[in-house]
């Protein structure tokens, strides 16, 4: 695949068949990542990859912690606490798609939360990766992360299998850094679930549009 039809392939898979990765495949798509771009070539992130006995111990610990109402304590404020125009409507937009995706209605809201809490399953993927970077660094590192990240899921794309970003893995990051023996100088970014697409799903049947490009850009002479 060529770069181009790549990047417009991506889209974030929430089904995924029982199907191992081979660690090779995870490997060649780490080593490409690695050539990321980064602020004085910082490369300030790490990566914890987890699979079978220790992606199932986080997915009951995320669980859990959500079924006491523990409040959630993520290192960073990944949304808004008051959502504005456009991005308020953007957001119902997606949660209709997806609902809609899985014959959820509005008027069903254990629905809804047997829905989010596939997210700590990481969507039924044999493979969640765990994105950090180091603490001391500065918001620009956070800039640096995205594209590693962005990279992960255009090489894993490009290898016919699928990802999807999981800020809900992120929600309890003492308990996942508990896990997996990190310290708290490790900020826990974001999750990424990875395997191999089932495409007979429903939910992974539509994909979300966007905007035009001269939505969002304005040209100067
Ligand atoms: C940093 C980040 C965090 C995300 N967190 C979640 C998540 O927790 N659960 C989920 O289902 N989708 C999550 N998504 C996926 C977005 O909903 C998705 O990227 C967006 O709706 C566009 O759809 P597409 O990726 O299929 O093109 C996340 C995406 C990003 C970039």
């Amino acid at each position: 695949m060529d770069t181009l039809t790549v990047m417009k392939n991506r889209w974030s898979c929430r089904a995924y068949l029982d199907k191992p990765v081979d660690q090779e495949q995870i490997e060649k798509i780490l080593e490409s990542a690695r050539w990321s771009p980064s602020g004085v070539n910082a490369q300030p992130w790490s990566v914890a990859v987890v699979t079978g006995k220790t992606q199932q111990q986080i997915t009951d610990a995320l669980i859990q912690a959500r079924e006491e109402q523990v409040p959630d304590n993520p290192d960073y404020d990944f949304y808004p606490a008051k959502w504005q125009e456009p991005y308020k409507s953007r957001r119902l937009d997606t949660g209709l798609s997806l609902y809609k995706a899985l014959g959820i209605t509005k008027d069903d809201p254990d629905g809804r939360m047997k829905a989010w809490y596939n997210n700590y399953r990481f969507f039924g993927a044999p493979v969640g990766l765990f994105v950090f970077v180091d603490k001391t660094m500065g918001k620009g590192s956070w800039l640096d992360i995205g594209m590693f990240v962005q990279n992960i899921m255009l090489a894993a794309t490009d290898q016919g299998l699928a990802t999807c970003p999981q800020a809900s893995l992120v929600e309890y990051p003492d308990r996942v850094r508990e896990i997996l023996s990190i310290s708290d100088d490790k900020q826990l970014v974001v999750g990424i679930a990875l395997g191999y697409p089932d495409v007979e799903q429903p939910v992974n049947n539509y994909r979300l549009d966007r905007e035009s490009v001269e939505n969002f850009t304005n040209w100067y002479d």
